[in-house]
């Protein structure tokens, strides 16, 4: 793992990898069904478990969420491409966008909140806090329940990421990319590192 000699600067970036791809769903006022896509968000907290995502005022969720307290994120697959970032370019605010995309709504169990049906992962989730950060408020959900196909799992009923098969996004490059192969065994490959010590 050679340093290299010289780094450019390429300014303030929202650049992570990855960023997913998630789907972010919740009833409107009026008891619409209703989602968008969100690549701002990830787990942050392990006890209450909690994830977080970043949606701006403007989105027709933003409220929807404000106001029923509940939502549910799908991990968004390769094969919902098309419709994963037509979620993102269209509000709800004017359109039944899930019917238009080809996207099935159902109820969630643990929380009062639609799931995408065709996400292959859900996380079931009742917002805990939302915090003004500036063009976006950040929504911190406990996660109550998580549901997955019962083809995703592994031999040990865990969701497998070859056949989840996530979408990736990338804010660099603006495009949408699929996971890589498994490269080792977390909390376990850095041990050879330590014979240093
Ligand atoms: C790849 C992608 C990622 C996005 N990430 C976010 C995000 O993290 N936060 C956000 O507020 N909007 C994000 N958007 C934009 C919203 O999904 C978009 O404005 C959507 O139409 C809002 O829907 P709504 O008005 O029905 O809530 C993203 C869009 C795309 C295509």
């Amino acid at each position: 793992m050679p340093a290299k000699d010289s780094k450019r600067s390429l300014g303030a970036l929202p650049l992570l990898y990855p960023e997913p791809v998630l789907l972010v769903a919740t009833y409107d006022g009026a008891g619409k069904a209703n989602v968008m896509t969100a690549a701002w968000g990830g787990i942050c907290c392990s006890e209450p478990l909690s994830l977080m995502v970043a949606v701006r005022p403007e989105r027709w969720t933003h409220d929807a969420l404000l106001e029923r307290k509940a939502f549910t994120v799908g991990i968004a697959s390769e094969s919902m491409l098309a419709a994963a970032d037509f979620v993102g370019i269209v509000s709800g605010r004017r359109y039944d966008k899930i019917a238009a995309a080809g996207l099935t709504a159902e109820k969630a169990e643990k929380v009062n909140a639609p799931f995408i049906a065709e996400c292959p992962v859900i996380l079931e989730c009742s917002l805990e806090q939302s915090i003004r950060l500036g063009v976006h408020s950040m929504m911190i959900g406990r996660i109550e329940d998580v549901k997955a196909d019962e083809d995703c799992l592994d031999a040990e009923g865990r969701p497998d990421p070859a056949k989840v098969a996530p979408l990736i996004f990338d804010a660099g490059t603006r495009g949408y990319y699929g996971i890589g192969k498994r490269l080792g065994d977390a909390f376990s490959v850095g041990k050879a590192l330590m014979q240093g010590l």
